[in-house]
């Protein structure tokens, strides 16, 4: 099964300058914890903006078209999405976590969303691909909670393919 976890603004802004355009504590843990001990399969520029290299306690799939990139020996590197079957089992939940373009090219597998919306506008150069949630129900929404770390309004959704 291939599921989506990402955030947005109220533009649909994932990005900006290679980085996440927020500060939000609480939205890394729910990542953490959506993500944890399954395979997250990413775009070349979002394994490269995570600070502190690849995710523990996760298989870190990254794809590039090239054949040359240097990933640690813990991250698998695919050039095609259809060498993912090579590296994950056929009942795991596969995490595809962006950006754009990996979602772009899981858009007609995904099965399951796991989005947080934040409730404000920001600076962006990247934003979510146009998904069709007429094809999702939604099966989970919580609010989130706002504190002096997590200063923007935001809510977790889950939608699973009808
Ligand atoms: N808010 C969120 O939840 C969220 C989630 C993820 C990312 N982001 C943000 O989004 C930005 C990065 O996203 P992005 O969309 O610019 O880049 P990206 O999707 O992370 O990476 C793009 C790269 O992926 C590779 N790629 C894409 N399609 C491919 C294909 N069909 N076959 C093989 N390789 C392919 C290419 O790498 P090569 O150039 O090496 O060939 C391409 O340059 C950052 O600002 C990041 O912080 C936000």
């Amino acid at each position: 099964m291939i599921s989506f976890v990402w955030a947005e603004d109220e533009n649909g802004v994932i990005g900006v300058n290679g980085h996440l355009p927020w500060k939000l504590p609480n939205d890394m843990k729910r990542f953490k914890d959506v993500t944890t001990n399954h395979p997250i399969v990413m775009g070349r520029k979002t394994f490269e903006s995570f600070p502190n290299g690849p995710l523990p306690k996760r298989l870190n799939i990254v794809i590039s078209k090239n054949v040359d990139y240097q990933v640690p020996e813990s991250v698998v590197l695919i050039n095609d999405k259809v060498d993912l079957k090579k590296y994950v089992q056929s009942d795991e939940e596969i995490m595809v976590i962006g950006g754009r373009g990996i979602f772009q090219l899981f858009k007609d597998d995904v099965d399951r969303l796991y989005l947080t919306r934040i409730e404000h506008e920001f600076d962006g150069d990247t934003k979510m691909i146009n998904l069709d949630y007429r094809k999702f129900k939604l099966i989970e929404k919580k609010e989130g909670h706002m504190d002096k770390q997590n200063i923007y309004p935001y809510t977790f959704e889950t939608w699973q393919k009808i």
